[in-house]
């Protein structure tokens, strides 16, 4: 039997994801010791495998049928826009992409001034300013502490993840908007969705149902 492979994001997200998939009966007991430095974990009796990628990384996996799975953020989704099936939403590692910046910068934001954004997502900031607002802005790419960019003059506002606001707080900045909520996703490839139907529904089907009870 081909084994199904599923690429999972590194840190949190896979941690959370692993609970599930044990939730539903599907274990890798090689996966539990932290100390590892293995990159795929195998399941023989279950014919499934997994292993951990960077997150921006796990799309393009799926895309090219690498991984026939992939748990990832929206966020990531969005700002990778590779061809893939997004088929449930795994309601965890909520947060939110919002536009943050000093309170100043409100009344240039709202008067569609030329202003500079520094955010690790471009696409993702490209098509909130230019698709959905109509307004032209400069977008200077970084790839991480995002936050540094208005305090020191790189830029005048941020698009960023907001989680529990803390980052944000200590550094005097506020979310001036909102671009969209973000979660942890179950993506497949497109092939695969084909090919593998019975097992990668099965697999959905098994996600989804844990996925209402913790909502009950
Ligand atoms: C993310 C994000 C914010 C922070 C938000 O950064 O870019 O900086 O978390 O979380 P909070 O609202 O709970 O404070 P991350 O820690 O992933 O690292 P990064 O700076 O390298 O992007």
């Amino acid at each position: 039997m081909r084994e199904i492979t599923v690429a999972l994001a590194k840190g949190r997200l896979a941690n959370k994801a692993m609970e599930l998939f044990e939730q539903m009966g599907i274990s890798c007991e090689e996966m539990k010791d932290k100390s590892s430095r293995k990159l795929i974990f195998v399941n023989e009796e279950l014919g499934i495998r997994f292993f951990l990628a960077k997150a921006n990384d796990v799309p393009t996996y799926v895309e090219y049928g690498a991984a026939d799975i992939g748990i990832v953020g929206k966020d990531t989704i969005m700002e990778e826009g590779r061809k893939l099936y997004e088929v449930l939403d795994l309601k965890m590692g909520k947060c939110r992409m919002c536009v943050c910046g000093p309170k100043e910068a409100e009344e240039r934001l709202k008067h569609h001034e030329l202003i500079r954004v520094a955010t690790k997502y471009p696409r993702i900031a490209k098509d909130y300013f230019y698709n959905r607002k109509y307004q032209t802005v400069e977008i200077i790419k970084l790839n991480g502490s995002i936050e540094l960019a208005p305090i020191v003059g790189l830029a005048d506002v941020i698009v960023d993840i907001v989680e529990t606001g803390s980052t944000l707080r200590e550094n005097g900045l506020v979310v001036l908007e909102e671009v969209c909520g973000l979660s942890a996703r179950m993506v497949v490839n497109q092939v695969s969705m084909k090919r593998e139907n019975e097992r990668i529904s099965r697999i959905i089907k098994g996600m989804q149902q844990l996925v209402r009870e913790e909502q009950a």
